[in-house]
């Protein structure tokens, strides 16, 4: 029989029919299931699923004790340990690198909350808060409705209290977040990544809330830009390219039509962020010092999204690339200084980066170093033989007694890992 029930009352055993969700907005390959992990559960509610419909028909009784998610995710252990395992390690070996479902780490203790964890749950309530504005934005530029500066601004300083807090929670969390749109996660994420490399290079609180209101409306232009052009997913012809890179200038002009009471940094943010300091940016072709800053920061953290992110006709680069590619552009696009100090305060192994150790263990990097920038502070989550730790470790890379020699070798592709990085972050239920 199918019957309709909240998310948070599912247990293993219960067959789940259908998450009511497109195979893009829920975690799993497949809408059905029996459930036979405390996990699968963690994950609908983590993907804000708050209903689905089971088939009690199909149902298997439970092997573990009766819980509710909330109640028993936290540890439930997943895998029996075999006996020459050591304390450390789970039975389970590690898949091999390049499998496609999510890995679940095993879990048997609650791990020390740090102040990235305490953080978190405040990140992630100002980023679904900013999400749902960025959205509002887009609709009422769609609509000519009026735009509400004082609702945005609000969300926009709570994205500053965040960073102000804890850097990395929200750089993680942007990291992290799966399947949104990219129409409005672009611009919220260009305004957590400004505002955090400005909060690293010294700017005032001031300056931050302006910088982070004139990225939020950045691309605002767009919205006046035909769909046919701005989603088309091979090259633009000279016409297209001319009409796409109207946008800038639109943005600026939606601030002015609309009257809105904002600083005059805010306007030139959203008309200026493509200008280039070798004058080939547009729409105005200013050059060199002429360029605010606060302009120069927006336009480096709309390089850096545009290019890390998953589009649906290509994948986005790796930070790395993309931070090469920023930096080829030092001297000639954007000043030097400010290439070096964006580069410095990103990270080159942002939050969420999954790696591989001179060790050969795993991990996931949880927050960088900005004094070293090669060694951030990372959870090692499997040994070299790929058994997955029933307890991932923290291991400060910058600490030379804890890290005994150990760097970073390389940088794991999120789709070849096999495993979802956010499990590492304790994401809020
Ligand atoms: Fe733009
Ligand atoms: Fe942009």
């Amino acid at each position: 029989m199918l019957k309709k029930i909240p998310t948070k009352d599912l247990t293993v055993g219960m067959f789940v029919a259908d998450v009511g969700r497109s195979w893009l907005n829920h975690p799993w390959k497949t809408k059905s299931k029996l459930l036979t992990d405390y996990n699968e559960i963690r994950e609908l509610l983590e993907f804000g699923i708050k209903e689905v419909v089971i088939d009690t028909d199909k149902a298997q009784e439970p092997k573990a004790p009766e819980a509710s998610a909330a109640q028993a995710a936290p540890a439930v252990p997943q895998r029996p340990k075999p006996a020459q395992a050591s304390q450390d390690l789970s039975a389970a070996p590690r898949p091999p690198l390049g499998r496609t479902s999510p890995v679940r780490p095993a879990q048997t203790a609650p791990e020390p909350v740090t102040e990235l964890e305490m953080e978190l749950p405040k990140a992630v309530r100002a980023y679904n808060k900013a999400l749902d504005t960025s959205k509002a934005l887009v609709a009422a530029c769609r609509m000519n409705k009026k735009i509400e500066v004082k609702a945005v601004q609000e969300n926009v300083d709570e994205l500053v209290d965040s960073v102000s807090r804890n850097r990395d929670a929200l750089m993680a969390l942007m990291k992290l977040r799966r399947f949104d749109d990219y129409t409005y996660t672009h611009s919220l994420n260009v305004s957590v990544l400004a505002i955090s490399a400005g909060k690293s290079l010294g700017l005032s609180d001031e300056d931050l809330r302006a910088l982070g209101l004139g990225t939020m409306f950045h691309d605002l232009g767009k919205t006046r830009i035909p769909p046919h052009i701005l989603n088309k997913p091979g090259k633009l012809s000279d016409d297209e390219f001319a009409i796409m890179r109207n946008h800038a200038a639109l943005s600026g002009e939606i601030i002015q039509e609309q009257k809105l009471q904002v600083e005059e940094i805010v306007f030139k943010i959203a008309r200026h962020h493509h200008e280039r300091i070798d004058g080939s940016g547009y729409p105005d072709h200013i050059q060199g010092g002429a360029i605010p800053d606060l302009v120069t920061i927006c336009g480096m953290s709309d390089v850096y999204d545009a290019l890390t992110s998953d589009r649906v006709y290509h994948k986005g680069r790796s930070p790395h690339e993309a931070l090469k590619f920023i930096y080829s552009l030092r001297g000639t696009h954007f000043q030097e200084e400010w290439v070096d100090r964006f580069v410095q305060s990103v990270g080159i192994y942002p939050p969420g980066t999954i790696v591989q150790l001179s060790s050969d263990q795993i991990a996931v990097v949880m927050e960088i170093n900005q004094a070293a920038l090669h060694a951030p502070r990372v959870k090692t989550i499997a040994d070299p033989n790929g058994m997955i730790y029933s307890r991932p470790k923290l291991l400060n890379l910058s600490d030379a007694k804890e890290a005994a020699g150990i760097v970073i070798k390389k940088v794991i592709p999120k789709d070849e890992a096999g495993f979802d990085p956010a499990y590492y972050f304790n994401p809020p239920k």
